[in-house]
């Protein structure tokens, strides 16, 4: 078995994009601008509901293994700048969508939301709202690194609305903490969840992390019966993406300590079967939520987005992000905000919107991008029903389909023959590969590309 699965690893641990978008990040660039992302904003559905994505790039330590695109601040004078800047790219955005626009979905991530004052989150509300109406019924959600939480910032949050938090937990034992500079007991994550909870923010998700360093199957287990005894709604189990060449920080861990593929492999099947043998749905790759979680149930009803927060019911036509690095998701294409904060404050006090790059998507990127998503959110697509969507014939990917028979061979999916094409269904012992399906029908992906991180 351990062969097997050292084989499997070796053939399709490739690495291979997250698609959380496709094309993937890396493929956006400067040939869309401002005045694109002006016109696109102009151009969307006035009665259609948006979905906004807030950045907040500060965090007061770092944690070695952090992919997220944030900054370490000892004052609190740059975040109350930058609060400033952002409230301005907000008016920008809101000047360029013309008329009032709903929101159903809101999320605050980072670096750390909560590193703001309970003043500047009410600030932060009243200017959302001054632009966009924000019904009762949005989902607004918030990330929180619960150590040393300020807990006058929760009813701050619940005030302006907030439903669902997420609690970075990653590991607890304090080996691995050490090895990754992130000291947090379990007293004050639950500390915080209590808190949330008796300010009416009840639908809890927790991050944990395998593949870091001095990690084993023992603690990743042991984390995850102290998590599970604070009764989330759900979870996220992100195996460690170590990019030190992309994130120069990540060099401060000792590789030696770092789980080699197996190990990492042992870790996210073992943390996998825990979690659904106390009866939590297993959600795409990473995911997992009980079973009456509206996550669970979209993922039931084949309804679940995949977004560049991972899996979600988020189902909005355009998502506009705010924040350096930001990632705006609309009909026409992506947009990136510049990641500098000089040239995203520089841009936006021209009064220009600071976008850097992005991508148009031609006929071919939805069509892929349809069959991307489903894959990594149901685990199986109908090509034939996509092809006639978009009007191309079940036939379309007969490339793909033929790439995918090693795959197929080793029993990690299956191709059925459907109704009007070729239908792929990823196996049990296929999910944690997933994303090498997926890649096959990515055309932009340069096969032996060292860019992103291992598959599993
Ligand atoms: C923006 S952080 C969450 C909020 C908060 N800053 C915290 O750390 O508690 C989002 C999550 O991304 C995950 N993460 C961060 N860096 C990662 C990496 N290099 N590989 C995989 N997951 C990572 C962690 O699980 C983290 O909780
Ligand atoms: S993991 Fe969270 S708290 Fe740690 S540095 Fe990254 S964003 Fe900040």
């Amino acid at each position: 078995m351990q062969n097997q699965v050292g084989t499997l690893l070796h053939k399709y641990d490739q690495r291979v994009p997250r698609y959380t978008s496709y094309p993937t990040a890396p493929h956006f660039g400067p040939q869309i601008q401002a005045e694109d992302y002006r016109r696109w904003l102009a151009e969307l559905d006035p009665a259609a509901a948006l979905s906004l994505y807030v950045h907040i790039p500060f965090c007061d330590s770092l944690c070695w293994f952090c992919g997220c695109h944030t900054k370490i601040v000892k004052r609190h004078r740059p975040i109350e700048q930058y609060l400033e800047v952002l409230a301005r790219e907000i008016d920008l955005a809101a000047d360029a969508l013309g008329a009032r626009r709903q929101v159903c979905h809101l999320h605050f991530g980072g670096g750390s939301p909560t590193i703001l004052t309970p003043k500047e989150i009410g600030r932060l509300f009243t200017r959302l709202r001054r632009h966009f109406d924000i019904p009762a019924e949005a989902d607004i959600a918030v990330e929180i690194d619960p150590r040393d939480l300020d807990m006058a910032v929760i009813p701050a949050l619940a005030r302006g609305g907030v439903k669902r938090a997420s609690i970075g937990l990653q590991d607890l034992n304090p080996k691995v903490q050490a090895a990754v500079n992130r000291m947090q007991s379990f007293d004050e994550t639950e500390e915080v969840i209590e808190t949330l909870r008796a300010a009416g923010i009840d639908s809890i998700n927790i991050d944990l992390m395998y593949g870091l360093p001095h990690q084993d199957v023992a603690c990743v287990e042991a984390t995850i019966d102290s998590a599970l005894s604070l009764e989330p709604d759900r979870l996220c189990l992100f195996g460690y993406a170590h990019v030190p060449w992309m994130k120069k920080h990540q060099r401060l861990i000792d590789e030696a300590a770092l789980p080699g593929p197996e190990e990492r492999f042992a870790q996210y099947m073992a943390a996998a079967d825990r979690l659904t043998g106390a009866g939590y749905r297993w959600i795409g790759l990473d995911h997992f939520a009980r079973p009456g979680d509206t996550l669970a149930v979209a993922a039931r009803e084949g309804a679940l987005k995949r977004n560049f927060q991972g899996y979600t019911t988020d189902d909005a036509i355009a998502r506009i992000g705010f924040g350096p690095s930001a990632i705006g998701a609309m009909p026409q294409g992506f947009i990136q905000n510049t990641a500098a904060m000089p040239e995203y404050r520089d841009a936006v006090a021209r009064g220009e919107l600071p976008i850097a790059r992005g991508r148009a998507l031609s006929g071919d990127d939805r069509l892929r991008s349809a069959v991307i998503e489903r894959l990594m959110c149901d685990l199986s697509v109908d090509l034939g029903r996509i092809g006639e969507d978009f009007g191309v014939g079940g036939a379309a990917f007969a490339d793909e389909i033929e790439a995918l028979s090693g795959m197929c061979a080793d029993g990690l999916l299956d191709i059925e023959s459907g109704d009007s094409g070729p239908v792929i269904r990823i196996t049990a012992k296929g999910r944690p590969f997933v994303r090498a399906a997926c890649a096959v029908f990515d055309s932009y992906l340069n096969p032996g590309e060292t860019r992103h991180a291992r598959a599993v």
